[in-house]
């Protein structure tokens, strides 16, 4: 039986979240009445050319950089695979580094660059989820071409010292391209690009408010990225294809809402999260945080539920209206054991549940969910005992 929509408690933000309705709003236009092709040298053509420009000034604007480093894409795993295939391509050095916490869209492409005579080193996070600056750097060689480093990771949470890490490895190599997946920390924490030295980065609308289907790569110029689709000259030739025109307008309108209240959203958010945290950790004995205490995303409590199988918590989280997810939401269906988790020293069937709030997340969701979660947690633990 479904619950309404009233009853549900959804704090699975990281997978995914609602599209706002004044973005839903905005892109309404560009299906039914405004939607031209953007290549089109009509009156229809020249107006959605116009809201892709518009779109583009949006995010020059707010990640501070020119409408000539911005690339449209179908999401951030497109955006993740140009940035590590492209700069490949062209790349004189045959190197490359990641951390083995990276999203499967970074991870994935070892094989790729390995396919392409690279090799590719992959430097392990400490228990928090934090990688040492130094570690990465002592990873980059005169040869290595590019470093991949997630800004706060899908799972646990966890927020990397960027600004350290960018530093150290272009001490170690200037030439190197410092590739960085934001997708998750977009909205949720400032992004450092120029103080952490990046030359690629992520982005993904359906984790803002915004439409699925549509990212965005950061490009400094400069940089040297080889097209991985080929047939036109769309987004400075570097992602062919004609434009989702309103999926960039609605990613560009859930990016400037976001944007408005920032700082103030991202504290309450994070008010919320730590109450949420604490009494857990107060009423649900034995419960630890994954991830780092204080270095994490301001919307991520990654909870640890000891002795209750992860799989069992979230089948009676769901029944009683809490979605949630146990690790990342691409895991749920593979049932393969967390990277992340396992990455960090975990058993990724003890009883993580992944909570992820956002802009939409009550106080009333957040003292829902903790009743929910004294109902469960304890049939779910005998269950795990049996
Ligand atoms: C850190 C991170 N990178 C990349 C992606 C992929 O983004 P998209 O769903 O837009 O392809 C996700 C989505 O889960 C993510 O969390």
């Amino acid at each position: 039986m479904s619950l309404p929509p009233s009853e549900i408690v959804y704090l699975d933000n990281g997978a995914t979240t609602a599209v706002d309705p004044a973005v839903f709003d905005s892109m309404v236009p560009l299906f039914l009445s405004d939607f031209g092709n953007a290549s089109s040298s009509h009156r229809l053509g020249v107006a959605a050319r116009s809201a892709i420009d518009a779109a583009r000034r949006t995010f020059a604007d707010l990640l501070g950089c020119s409408t000539a480093e911005i690339v449209f894409t179908s999401g951030g795993t497109e955006a993740d695979n140009l940035a590590m295939r492209g700069v490949a391509d062209l790349a004189r050095g045959r190197h490359a580094v990641m951390t083995d916490i990276e999203h499967p869209a970074i991870l994935s492409q070892r094989e790729v660059l390995t396919a392409r005579g690279f090799d590719v080193t992959v430097v392990p996070v400490e228990r928090d989820g934090r990688v040492l600056p130094e570690a990465i750097a002592s990873a980059v060689t005169g040869d290595t071409a590019l470093v991949a480093v997630m800004l706060a990771n899908n799972e646990i949470g966890t927020v990397q010292p960027i600004e350290a890490i960018g530093a150290a490895i272009k001490r170690r190599n200037p030439d190197v391209a410092f590739v960085v997946d934001a997708v998750q920390a977009f909205t949720k924490m400032p992004l450092p690009i120029h103080a952490a030295h990046i030359d690629l980065l992520a982005l993904s609308s359906h984790k803002i408010h915004g439409p699925k289907g549509v990212g965005a790569l950061y490009v400094r110029k400069g940089t040297r990225l080889a097209p991985q689709v080929t047939g036109g000259s769309q987004e400075h030739g570097i992602r062919p294809g004609t434009e989702n025109v309103p999926g960039i307008v609605g990613f560009a309108r859930a990016a400037a809402i976001a944007s408005e209240h920032a700082a103030a959203e991202q504290q309450r958010m994070r008010e919320l999260r730590d109450h949420l945290i604490a009494e857990a950790v107060r009423r649900l004995p034995p419960v630890t945080l994954n991830g780092h205490p204080e270095h994490r995303l301001c919307n991520n409590a990654s909870l640890n539920f000891h002795g209750a199988p992860a799989q069992v918590l979230l089948q009676m989280a769901e029944a009683e209206g809490l979605f949630a997810s146990a690790g990342a939401a691409c895991h749920a269906s593979s049932r393969k054991p967390s990277h992340v988790l396992q990455a960090v020293g975990l058993d990724a069937d003890e009883g993580t549940l992944r909570l992820t709030l956002s802009r939409h997340t009550t106080d009333r969701d957040i003292e829902r969910a903790l009743d929910i979660l004294d109902r469960i947690v304890p049939r779910a633990r005998q269950i795990g005992a049996r």
